[in-house]
């Protein structure tokens, strides 16, 4: 049986009290849930450190939004998986859309990146998603195979089985346009299928897939009843302490 995981992205939002206040609320409210789920929060680089002490000893755990794949160097602006895991974090977040449509990332340097947070023994939460414009011509199947297939491609089937993969179609995400439960679950399972060609029904069976694109309190439970999503990957609605601990505590609700 896969653990839930709902995970908080909270993008470039929130300076350092805001995020410690964030953290400590969502710690003090994750407790209950702590026995179903895993939760996870992502806040942005500078409020890392600040915010795994806002954690403490809670159950919650820290991730990163984004990484360079080289441990040290000169290379200006970038943080490296070394840092991450000096600052606290179990996790990164890797080949957002936002990062590939914004930032210029990869099918490649997302690749990169996974081999080289897993060898730092972060886990990678690998996106993946299509565009509304590849949607609507046919090539979501397509460009999701290939972002799953290029990002796996180096990793063992040890690796893959600890993963965390994302489908976040990119016409859901910030848009209040959820998937509905029953798209999400015909990727998700296509993703699994693709992963088990690749690296085996065991490590595909293992990994976990979280569903990402406006998921909120309202939506959250027809999403898990759905067998191949095991979590959310939740942005807008992680930025506040109620709406994020009621997707939480979905079981309960
Ligand atoms: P959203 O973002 O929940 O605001 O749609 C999800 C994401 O980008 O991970």
């Amino acid at each position: 049986m896969r653990r839930p995981l709902i995970a908080g992205n909270w993008k470039m939002y929130k300076t350092v009290p805001e995020a410690v206040s964030l953290a400590r609320e969502v710690a003090a409210g994750a407790g209950s849930a702590a026995g179903e789920v895993d939760v996870l929060v992502a806040p942005p680089f500078t409020a890392l450190h600040a915010v795994k002490e806002a954690l403490g000893g809670s159950a919650v755990a820290l991730g990163a939004q984004d990484m360079h794949w080289e441990s040290e160097g000169a290379f200006t602006g970038a943080v490296s998986p070394v840092m991450l895991r000096d600052a606290g974090c179990s996790h990164v977040i890797l080949g957002h859309s936002e990062r590939r449509q914004l930032f210029g990332e990869t099918d490649e340097s997302v690749a990169r990146k996974a081999a080289a947070a897993l060898a730092q023994a972060l886990t990678p939460i690998l996106c993946v998603g299509e565009t509304l414009a590849e949607r609507e011509s046919g090539r979501t199947m397509e460009v999701v195979e290939r972002q799953v297939e290029r990002a796996l491609r180096a990793l063992s089937p040890d690796q893959v089985a600890g993963l965390v993969i994302a489908y976040e179609p990119v016409w859901a995400i910030g848009t209040g346009r959820t998937a509905t439960p029953a798209q999400a679950q015909e990727l998700h399972s296509f993703i699994r299928k693709r992963v088990a060609t690749s690296h085996g029904e065991p490590a595909a069976g293992a990994a976990r897939i979280l569903y990402g694109g406006s998921v909120k309190p309202d939506n959250i439970r027809s999403l898990m009843a759905e067998p191949d999503i095991d979590g959310a990957l939740v942005g807008g609605a992680s930025l506040g302490t109620a709406s994020f601990l009621k997707i939480v505590r979905y079981p309960a609700a």
